[in-house]
């Protein structure tokens, strides 16, 4: 019988996957001036006993203002390298791989943390930077009025990615993933409506994407050539019949995919949302996968990751085989049973690899 492609190694790269599934990035907000700990070295390392081909660990901030909330985690500072280079070593012996997502969280930075014992208590309001600032651009009231960024600010954002890439490749990661979705920094600047710049930054879709073109050469320039580069984005800020004017879409999604393939990211991870209040979710089992599809069908060698409610090994394998997309990424699924992928073997009816400590579970 032929393996279901869900369950067949992926090769981009040096990485090689032993399937094609990954944990996406989560936030969990139990880090402390940016560090990981022993929850992430559990939270992590048990999706890798479990058999997940990559595991990209959560939105890490590359400066301290780039955090969503004080308890991110951070890879601004060398001292961060230490713990993220165990839990990788951890990850790799269990026969998975593991990566990272450098973030800036832009206008949304500086939130209270979801949890936080006791209450606020780690709770600080920092300066928030974004394209453009003012109180009309203000996520919604409760968030910090953003502050423009000057261009050498942004020259020093752009260098931050960088440092930050060269602490993953320190650390031993497999590949990194720049974040320029859900309506943190990268994705404020490309949106028509987080970015009312007037230079070289702002206007036509090719100055809203500078910033993003910028990390993307820094990034590469800092992290291994033979490692891939991962580039999550929103494909629409999903305000479609609820805001007037020009927003962030499919097409403008399609046209900087070919842009960021030619600069030298490997993997384009399709997401959508996040940069608007007002957005219009219509959240169902695949919801993203059109949007990843045309990425796709219109960029000709680009690897795509689909993701977004994708529930089990069926509809995983439903999307693979029907080629629009060439990873699946799952976040809640995960958080409800860690053992995604052997019950995505089990409705494939194929036999998956246990971790050789779990195999007597089995019986
Ligand atoms: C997320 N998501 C997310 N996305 C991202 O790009 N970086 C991040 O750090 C986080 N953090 C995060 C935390 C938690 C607790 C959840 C549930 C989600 C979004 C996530 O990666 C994914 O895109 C969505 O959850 C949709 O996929 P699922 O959950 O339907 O499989």
């Amino acid at each position: 019988d032929k393996v279901p492609i869900l369950f067949q190694p992926f090769h981009i790269k040096d990485l090689t996957m032993a399937n094609r599934i990954v944990v996406a990035p989560m936030c969990m907000y139990s880090s402390k001036n940016g560090f990981m700990t022993n929850f992430h070295l559990a939270h992590l390392g048990s999706f890798a006993i479990h058999g997940a081909g990559l595991v990209i660990a959560e939105a890490s901030a590359v400066e301290p203002r780039g955090r969503i909330s004080p308890q991110d985690a951070g890879i601004w500072d060398d001292a961060h390298i230490h713990k993220i280079k165990e839990i990788a070593e951890f990850v790799q012996s269990q026969g998975s791989k593991m990566g990272i997502q450098l973030a800036h969280a832009g206008r949304k930075a500086s939130m209270r943390p979801p949890y936080s014992n006791p209450p606020d208590s780690d709770y600080w309001r920092e300066d928030v930077v974004a394209p453009s600032g003012g109180e009309g651009l203000k996520w919604d009231q409760t968030f910090v009025t953003p502050r423009e960024l000057a261009v050498e600010e942004i020259q020093q954002v752009v260098r931050a990615f960088g440092k930050a890439a060269a602490r993953a490749a320190k650390a031993g990661l497999d590949m990194v993933e720049i974040h320029g979705a859900h309506g943190y920094l990268i994705h404020n600047f490309l949106s028509p409506v987080t970015n009312k710049r007037t230079d070289q930054y702002g206007g036509s879709l090719e100055n809203r994407a500078r910033i993003l073109m910028e990390v993307i050469r820094e990034v590469r320039a800092n992290f291994p050539a033979e490692k891939p580069i991962f580039l999550r984005v929103s494909a629409s800020d999903l305000v479609e019949g609820v805001l007037e004017g020009p927003s962030w879409d499919i097409e403008q999604t399609v046209q900087i995919a070919k842009w960021v393939k030619e600069a030298g990211v490997d993997v384009f991870h399709v997401s959508s949302g996040g940069n608007v209040a007002q957005q219009k979710l219509n959240a169902y089992p695949g919801y993203q996968v059109p949007f990843a599809e045309q990425v796709k069908k219109q960029v000709p060698g680009l690897a795509v990751v689909a993701v977004g409610i994708i529930t089990g090994g069926k509809l995983a394998e439903e999307v693979l085989e029907s080629e629009r997309a060439d990873l699946i990424a799952v976040a809640r699924g995960f958080l409800r049973d860690p053992n995604f992928v052997l019950n995505a073997a089990k409705e494939l009816n194929v036999k998956a690899k246990f971790s050789q400590q779990y195999e007597r579970g089995r019986r």
